[in-house]
């Protein structure tokens, strides 16, 4: 007999960036990070495990793709539950227009929990978090909706993510699509590379520490001047540790400046409206409900139909279970 669960889980993008594992296996952080998921990007994920099967199956948007990390993933679940048998794997991206976001946090954050549950699991969030970390690090704060930190704890008992209490601010990010192709160098790898050659690495550490800290005080004080300063500063100080490794590389392409200096000019105008990046050259606008209107009007050139407006999310959660 067979169990299938679908879970959704939702994208979330970092206000404070973790960047960097001091341990690669267990994925453990050198440094906190604080996130916003968001309502719009979302990956629904369907495992069933299935004692006939020879060999765990994965599928996603519909096409058959290899299996390897997935069933690297599902080898943690069987180890807890006892689970021998291997799965099927379905996993729907829900990224309007294909906007080149699909993320790996929504996909671990889906996956860990649709599987422990149909693996017989009943982990609680805490756990849960512990367990999408080992599939990506980011997708540890995707177990929780709105804004959360991931604490990067000291072993894999310590290291999870959880949710920050709730701000008054009314949160809204505006995603630029830059480019939507596949990125130059994964974050995995180029983590790996600024840890061992860029000499601002240590600096990056030692700061955005700090700075986590200082974002969950200017969350529970409302003080968005304070949060989006913090976001745009985290941000280039990540981009900075990448560009001095060695060889040199950065995610930014031309487009990728010409909407941070919008955001910079309508700061200048008023606008409360602050800029980060990610492993992509991609730009998210963090701003207030009443100033997407204006966000929006000053980013049309060049970039009406490749804007997307959206805001905080929900927790991740089980839509179906069938025997
Ligand atoms: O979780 P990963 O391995 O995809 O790394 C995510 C890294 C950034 O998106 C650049 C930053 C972050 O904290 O999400």
């Amino acid at each position: 007999m067979t169990h299938a669960v679908t879970a959704r889980a939702h994208t979330n993008i970092a206000l404070i960036k973790y960047w960097g594992k001091r341990d690669a296996k267990l994925i453990l952080p050198y440094t906190s990070s604080v996130s916003l998921t968001l309502a719009d990007l979302y990956t629904d994920t369907t495992v069933e495990f299935d004692a006939a099967l020879a060999a765990d199956t994965f599928s996603l948007n519909g096409e058959v793709r290899p299996a390897g990390k997935i069933s690297a993933f599902l080898d943690l679940v069987r180890a807890q539950s006892g689970t021998t048998a291997h799965a099927h794997v379905r996993s729907l991206n829900h990224v309007p227009t294909a906007a080149g976001l699909a993320s790996s946090a929504s996909a671990f954050a889906a996956l860990a929990m649709a599987a422990s549950s149909a693996a017989g699991l009943a982990l609680s969030p805490t756990d849960l978090s512990r367990l999408a970390r080992r599939g990506s690090g980011s997708a540890s704060r995707s177990i929780f909706g709105g804004l959360a930190i991931w604490h990067r704890g000291s072993d894999d008992a310590t290291s999870f993510a959880e949710p920050l209490p709730a701000t008054t601010l009314p949160l809204k990010m505006i995603v630029v699509l830059v480019d939507q192709g596949r990125k130059a160098i994964s974050s995995r790898q180029m983590m790996t590379a600024t840890i061992a050659t860029s000499p601002y690495f240590p600096a990056w550490v030692e700061h955005n520490e700090a700075a986590a800290e200082k974002m969950v005080r200017a969350l529970a004080a409302n003080d968005f001047a304070q949060v989006g300063a913090l976001t745009e500063a985290s941000s280039m100080q990540m981009h900075a540790a990448i560009m001095a490794s060695e060889p040199p590389f950065t995610y930014f392409e031309p487009e990728t400046l010409v909407a941070w200096q919008k955001v910079q000019a309508l700061r200048a105008g008023g606008v409360p409206a602050y800029a980060t990046m990610d492993a992509g050259p991609n730009v998210k606008i963090l701003t207030l409900a009443p100033y997407v209107d204006a966000v929006v009007a000053a980013l049309a050139e060049p970039f009406a139909g490749r804007l997307l407006t959206t805001g905080p999310g929900p927790a991740a959660r089980i839509l179906k279970e069938a025997s």
